[in-house]
């Protein structure tokens, strides 16, 4: 268990990674596992989960897409501005003891999996990072995967860089070529759907990060909870291995707003 905070700092660098991300940078030793998350909070504004990423000791970043008053507002600071934190939250992702191991990343998925790609290549297992986006301007960190020494599978929903399609597709034809010991995906959920079904169909051994609408982030709200088991996602989750998540009923088919009331993803059957 990693040690939990609440603490304020300022913004020491915010870098720019397209028109709807940006990645905030704070000099801070965070002590945390790869797959925890840090509840943000955005003065005059609200309290955000956002996955932590770190490159070196002594500081670490958030990066964020910027879809809502929150995020937005946040898009809007500047450097040497305050944000508050609690965390580091939630579970965290485990490695096999050899490779290769498969990471499926889509939108800002690559934020929460970026510490373990690091983990994964100190330990000199194979990663091969399979980054989709709608265009070659949101593929995330590549240059800070290829320093890794990742092998990297791009797709891209224009086809600008890499397969013209989705990472998944690219996936499953790697699966036929070769094995996986273990394979991890974040992104939208009905992506990780198909990863999940992919991993099941052909017995790879898989985890997830599972978002959910989170208001304490350290399990005493509820707001985060899973059908039916009534798993809190900030506790018990974000990350769930592919035997436990056969049995939350509501993965890729629904989730929960800030009220509580059950919202279904476009594409899932209801
Ligand atoms: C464990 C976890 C890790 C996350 N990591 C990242 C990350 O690294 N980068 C990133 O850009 N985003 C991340 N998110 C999502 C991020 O928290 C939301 O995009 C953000 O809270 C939106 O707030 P808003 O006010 O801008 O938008 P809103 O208009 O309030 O909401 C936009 C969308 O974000 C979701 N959302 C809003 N508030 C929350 C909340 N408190 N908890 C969960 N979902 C919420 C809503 O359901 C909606 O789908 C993560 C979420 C979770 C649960
Ligand atoms: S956010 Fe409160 S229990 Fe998970």
């Amino acid at each position: 268990m990693k040690h939990e905070k609440s603490l304020a700092l300022p913004i020491k660098n915010i870098i720019i990674e397209n028109e709807r991300v940006k990645t905030f940078v704070f000099e801070y030793d965070m002590d945390f596992a790869p797959g925890q998350f840090v509840m943000t909070w955005i003065p005059g504004y609200d309290e955000k989960p956002f996955g932590i990423v770190s490159r070196k000791k002594g500081e670490f970043m958030i990066t964020v897409a910027a879809v809502g008053e929150s995020t937005k507002a946040l898009h809007s600071m500047s450097v040497g501005d305050m944000l508050g934190f609690r965390g580091p939250f939630g579970s965290t992702f485990s490695l096999p003891e050899s490779g290769p191991i498969a990471l499926i990343a889509g939108g800002y998925g690559m934020a929460s999996l970026f510490n373990l790609a690091k983990e994964a290549r100190e330990k000199k297992l194979d990663v091969h990072v399979f980054l989709g986006a709608r265009n070659k301007n949101e593929l995330l960190y590549l240059d800070w995967m290829k320093e890794l020494g990742a092998e990297l599978h791009l797709s891209t929903d224009d086809g600008s860089a890499g397969y013209k399609g989705f990472n998944v597709q690219v996936f499953e034809k790697e699966v036929g070529k070769q094995s996986f010991y273990k394979v991890y995906t974040v992104g939208p959920e009905i992506m990780e759907m198909k990863i999940a079904q992919i991993c099941w169909k052909n017995n790879i051994p898989f985890e997830v990060s599972l978002e959910r609408y989170m208001k304490c982030g350290f399990g005493i709200c509820g707001s985060c909870s899973v059908d039916p088991k009534g798993w809190r996602m900030c506790v018990e989750g974000p990350v769930i291995d592919g035997e436990k998540l056969k049995q939350i009923k509501e993965f890729g088919k629904y989730h929960r707003t800030a009220s509580g009331k059950i919202e279904h993803y476009s594409s899932a059957k209801k």
